[in-house]
C-alpha cells in the first residue's frame, strides 16, 4: 500500500451532519469522518438548514479523511462521489449566492403549495409528467412557497440547486445535478430523464434555473483550485454527478436488480425495490425516482421519522439511559435497546404510530401525529420503546405492502442504516415482514454508494449493476423469531386501524395549532 494506491472518496451530506468516507481500490473503507451540523425550525413544520454549514463540515470532514489517509502512506484520490439529503432547496441569485436558508426535505410548510398544484395543474397531469404526485417535501412546492411568501427572494433566484449540488457548486464551480436527485425535485421526467418543460411551465419555474443533469457515474466538474487548498485534495480531481442518498444507499448495498430490497433506518426510514422500468403507484403513495443505475428506476416507501423517533425519545425522555449508559461506558441506544427487549412482543397492548413529522407513505398526510395508544397504568418507559420500535417497523412494512400491491416482490431483504446495528430492531422487522434480512454494516451506506460511483466515474469499476456489485460484502442475516412473527400479524392490523381511527383527532389538533401558530411567512 503506498502513494501511488489510488483511493475515491465518498461525500454523504446528510440531516445531521456529513460523512466522508475514503476507499481504496479493492473497495475498502480506509478512513472516515462524519462533521456535524444543526437544523433550525423556525415554525411548525418549518426545517432549514445553512448551505454555509453543509460546505464547512464537508471541508472539515474530507480535510480530516486527508489527514488520515497520509497517514497510511496512500494518497492518490482518482475521484469524489457525493451523495445527499434529498429535495432541499437551495436558491442562488446572479452571483451564486445563497438567497436565504435551504428549505429541507423534512419541512411541511408548503400545503398550501401542494393544493394550488392540485387546483391549477391536477393531481393526473403532475403524476403524468413526473410520475409522482404534489407533496410538501418536493423541492418545487418549497419554490412556490418562496414565490407567495418570501417574493423578494424569489425575485433574485438565478439558479436552483439540491444540497448536495450546492456541496460540489463549492468544490468545482460547477452546476449541475444527477437523475436521481433531479426526481424528487418534481420537475424532473422520471420516465425520460430529463426536466419536465411541462412542469416547469405550468408551474412558472424558468427552465434556465435548473442546472444540466447527469447520469450519476458521469464526471460533473473537477476540485477548483480554492477548494483544493480547502479540502486537502488535488486541484482538477473529478467529481462525478452522485446520487439523491436512497439511490446511493442502495448502490451502497449493491441493490441494483430487480427482487432485492433495500430497507433503510436512518432518521428517515425508507423500503426501495429496483424496478426495470419506472412503477407508479396510482394513488401516489410511493416515489417513483431514477436509480443511481443507468436503466433502472426504483419504487420507494418513506416513513418520514423512522431512527427519529429513537432519537427523538431519547432527547426528551432518555435522562435516565443516558446516565446508565456512561455508567455503563455503553452507548445510551443500547441501554434503550436493551430496557426494550425485556419487554414482550407487542408491548402488552400498545401500540405507537411514528408520524412525528406528519407521514408520507402510505398516508401522504403532513398532519398525522405521532401517538402511543393502548397506554395503561402497568406501562413502563420500557414499554413505550419497545412500541415505538414496532410502530417504526410497521411503519416500513406499510411502504411495503403498497410495493407489493403493485405486484413487486422480495426475494432478498437488505437492511442498513444507523438503526440497523441494533439486533433487537433488526429481528422485530424481519419477525414483521416474515422473511430473513440481511443486515448490512453501517460502513455501506450512501457515502459507500457515492465512493462507488466516484469509481466507476474514474473507470476503477465497471459501469452498471456489474460495477455496482463488484464491491459489496454480504452482512450478517437476521431471522424471523417464529413467536413475535405470529404476534405481529395479529398486531399489524390493530396499528392500520390506529391512524384511521384517530386521524379526524389529528387533524383537527393539526387545525387547532395552525390557528395559534400560523404556517405562514416568516411565522
Ligand atoms: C427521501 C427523503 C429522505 C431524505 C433525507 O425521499 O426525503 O430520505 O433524502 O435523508
Amino acid at each position: 500500500m503506498g502513494e501511488s494506491e489510488q483511493l475515491v472518496l465518498g461525500i454523504d451530506v446528510g440531516t445531521s451532519g456529513t460523512k466522508v468516507v475514503a476507499v481504496s481500490a479493492d473497495g475498502k473503507v480506509v478512513a472516515t469522518r462524519t462533521a456535524g451540523y444543526g437544523m433550525s425550525v423556525p415554525a411548525v413544520g418549518f426545517a432549514e438548514q445553512d448551505p454555509d454549514d453543509w460546505w464547512r463540515a464537508t471541508v472539515e470532514a474530507v480535510a480530516g479523511v486527508m489527514a488520515d489517509v497520509r497517514l497510511q502512506g496512500r494518497a492518490q484520490v482518482a475521484a469524489v462521489g457525493l451523495s445527499g439529503q434529498m429535495h432541499g432547496l437551495v436558491p442562488l441569485d446572479h452571483a451564486g449566492r445563497v438567497i436565504r436558508p435551504a428549505i429541507i426535505w423534512c419541512d411541511v410548510r408548503t400545503v398550501a403549495q401542494v393544493d394550488w398544484l392540485e387546483r391549477t395543474v391536477g393531481r393526473e397531469r403532475v403524476i403524468e409528467w413526473t410520475q409522482n404526485p404534489p407533496l410538501p417535501n418536493f423541492t418545487l412546492t418549497k419554490l412556490l412557497w418562496l414565490r407567495d411568501c418570501e417574493p423578494e427572494s424569489y425575485r433574485r433566484i438565478c439558479h436552483v440547486l439540491l444540497p448536495k449540488d450546492y456541496v460540489r457548486y463549492r468544490m468545482t464551480g460547477e452546476l449541475a445535478m444527477d437523475e436521481s436527485d433531479a426526481s424528487g425535485t418534481l420537475m424532473f421526467d422520471v420516465a425520460n430523464r430529463r426536466w419536465s418543460e411541462e412542469m416547469c411551465h405550468a408551474a412558472g419555474t424558468p427552465r434556465e434555473w435548473l442546472p444540466p443533469v447527469l447520469s450519476s457515474a458521469a464526471v460533473a466538474g473537477k476540485v477548483t483550485a480554492a477548494a483544493a487548498h480547502q479540502l486537502g485534495i488535488p486541484e482538477g480531481t473529478p467529481v462525478v454527478a452522485g446520487a439523491g442518498d436512497q439511490a446511493a444507499g442502495a448502490v451502497g448495498l449493491a441493490v441494483a436488480e430487480p427482487g432485492l430490497v433495500s430497507v433503510l433506518f436512518g432518521t428517515s426510514g425508507v423500503v426501495l425495490a429496483p424496478t426495470a422500468e419506472p412503477v407508479r403507484d396510482p394513488l401516489g403513495r410511493l416515489h417513483t425516482f431514477c436509480h443511481a443505475v443507468p436503466g433502472l428506476w426504483f419504487a420507494m416507501g418513506v416513513t418520514q421519522a423512522a431512527g427519529g423517533s429513537l432519537q427523538w425519545f431519547r432527547r426528551r425522555f432518555g435522562e435516565q439511559e443516558e446516565l446508565a449508559a456512561r455508567s455503563r461506558g455503553l452507548d445510551v441506544y443500547e441501554v434503550l435497546l436493551d430496557e426494550a427487549e425485556a419487554v414482550e412482543p407487542g408491548a402488552e397492548g400498545l401500540v405507537f404510530l411514528p408520524y412525528l413529522m406528519g407521514e408520507r407513505t402510505p398516508h401522504l398526510d403532513p398532519a398525522a401525529r405521532g401517538t402511543w395508544m393502548g397506554l395503561q397504568w402497568r406501562h413502563e418507559r420500557a414499554h413505550l420503546v419497545r412500541a415505538l420500535l414496532e410502530g417504526v417497523v410497521f411503519s416500513l412494512k406499510d411502504g411495503w405492502s403498497v410495493i407489493a400491491e403493485l405486484g413487486l416482490r422480495a426475494d432478498r431483504w437488505r437492511v442498513s442504516g444507523g438503526g440497523a446495528q441494533g439486533r433487537l430492531w433488526m429481528e422485530i422487522f424481519a419477525s414483521a415482514v416474515g422473511a430473513e434480512v440481511e443486515v448490512v454494516r453501517a460502513a455501506q451506506g450512501p457515502a459507500y454508494g457515492a465512493a462507488v460511483l466516484a469509481a466507476q466515474g474514474a473507470g476503477l469499476l465497471a459501469p452498471g449493476p456489474a460495477g455496482v456489485e463488484a464491491w459489496y460484502e454480504p452482512g450478517q442475516t437476521v431471522a424471523p423469531n417464529p413467536d413475535w412473527q405470529e404476534r405481529y400479524e395479529k398486531l399489524y392490523p390493530l396499528y392500520r386501524q390506529a391512524y384511521q381511527a384517530a386521524r379526524g383527532v389529528m387533524h383537527g389538533l393539526h387545525a387547532f395549532q395552525e390557528r395559534r401558530q400560523p404556517l405562514a411567512a416568516g411565522a
